[in-house]
């Protein structure tokens, strides 16, 4: 990437579902200096009032159609509710607008491949973003997987304990056949980390998805086995009932993830006696809401913890690698190094920005775009696999995996172990 002034051009985003999801990422965009956030699509008048109010020189919209048509905008970033991923990245590229879309990418394959081809069609890029296998310290661990120090990945481990399931949520997000529960949403962080550090061929997922929370009739908890094409197994579990976080686990976290343990007992006792109002709780986090600071306001020197995506460990002959405070340990011959990735100033938030970077190098600069519509279809696969093996208590056959490019990361040094 070239930093030099005149390529640094701004370029012009909209955002599709100005929700949570919205709010975590216009967070992040809004500190970038080649971004120019110009619009907003939302059905909830408040919403846009509160996005306008923020971002002064932006356009508003009812729907995401109206700016789809906006000749100003060149790029969208579109986090509204899963069922309309598909239908909005469709809409998009017909009017020739870039695309990050969140995850999960679409709730079917067959509406991921309407996706691929449209934006194919349409000559637009399409990126399926927003997971943890951006962050820094995945990245550096796949660098030094990559460089062959350690000698070959043998196996890698992902464990999250999260209080996911107690966050507020809208009708769609309880319900399956709209995209709801952990395979969905939290799915894609976990399988596009070990899809990207084992190579990106996943050949087949035996697993088991478990609902255990009467109030709440979606999966709150997966667990996995995959085995790579090469043979190399992979693990992924997330329970997001919350009793127990996995931020504990770490000396520098404690027992609140986004809730602290006596804030989830008080919201399981509410959801049982029916007390809850979810629907004002979530807008009170969505943009300009009473409590988005406290949600997603965090340092961008907070350090990592096992947060939603959990704590991920990669064993190599000669080695086990594992995020640290800042960056990642590794465990070798000689004891415990740990190597920081992560500079002051650039944790949390900051990380957030990667997608954007990577779609702006893209359309800017012409550098190939990693994360591509092929890339999401393929993680979406091993999530569905993750609810139809759960469902029929067998091994779920894979076809529409791809590789890590070669080049991936090609300009991100080897971290020195
Ligand atoms: N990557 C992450 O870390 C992360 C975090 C949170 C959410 N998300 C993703 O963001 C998406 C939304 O989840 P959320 O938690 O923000 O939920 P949300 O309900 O807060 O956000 C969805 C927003 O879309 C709006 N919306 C609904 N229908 C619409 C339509 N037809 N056109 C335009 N806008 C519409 C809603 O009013 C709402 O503001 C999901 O895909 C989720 O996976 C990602």
């Amino acid at each position: 990437m070239t930093d030099s002034a005149p390529s640094r051009r701004k370029m012009r985003l909209g955002m599709i579902g100005i929700g949570v999801g919205g709010a975590e990422i216009l967070r992040a965009i809004a500190a970038m200096d080649n971004i120019d956030v110009v619009a907003g699509a939302d059905v909830v008048p408040e919403t846009l009032v509160r996005f306008k109010e923020r971002f002064p020189g932006s356009k508003t919209y009812l729907t995401a159609e109206e700016l789809c048509r906006d000749p100003n905008v060149e790029a969208v970033w579109i986090s509204s509710p899963n069922r309309f991923h598909a239908e909005h990245t469709i809409l998009a590229a017909t009017h020739g607008k870039h695309i990050v879309v969140e995850k999960p990418m679409a709730i079917s394959l067959a509406q991921a491949a309407q996706m691929v081809e449209a934006a194919e069609k349409h000559g637009v890029k399409l990126l399926a973003g927003h997971t943890r296998a951006f962050t820094t310290p995945i990245r550096a661990m796949r660098k030094i997987i990559e460089s062959g120090t350690y000698g070959q990945l043998r196996a890698l481990n992902i464990i999250s304990y999260s209080d996911w399931m107690l966050r507020p949520r809208t009708a769609d997000e309880l319900d399956i056949n709209q995209g709801g529960g952990i395979p969905y949403r939290q799915g894609p962080h976990q399988v596009d980390t070990v899809r990207l550090l084992g190579g990106g061929l996943v050949r087949s997922v035996r697993a088991q998805t478990g609902d255990w929370m009467k109030e709440r009739s979606i999966p709150g908890y997966y667990t996995a086995f995959m085995e790579f094409e090469n043979g190399m197994p992979a693990n992924i579990t997330h329970n997001g009932y919350g009793y127990f976080v996995g931020a504990e686990l770490v000396p520098w976290g404690d027992d609140k993830h986004i809730y602290t343990a006596q804030q989830r007992g008080n919201i399981r006792k509410a959801l049982r006696a029916g007390t809850r109002n979810e629907t004002g709780e979530k807008q009170e986090i969505r943009i300009g809401g009473a409590r988005e600071k406290e949600y997603f306001y965090e340092d961008d020197n907070t350090p990592w913890t096992p947060e939603d995506m959990g704590f991920a460990v990669a064993s190599l002959d000669r080695a086990d690698l594992r995020q640290s405070k800042f960056g990642v340990y590794v465990h070798d011959d000689e004891g415990k190094h740990d190597v920081s990735v992560v500079a002051d100033g650039e944790g949390g938030m900051v990380q957030r920005r990667a997608e954007l970077e990577e779609l702006y190098n893209s359309i800017v600069h012409g550098a190939p775009l990693w994360h591509d519509g092929r890339w999401g279809m393929a993680t979406l696969e091993v999530c569905l696999a993750i609810m139809e093996s759960g469902k029929q208590r067998k091994e779920i056959m894979l076809h529409h995996q791809v590789p890590v490019p070669a080049a991936y990361d090609a300009e991100m040094p080897v971290p020195k172990v």
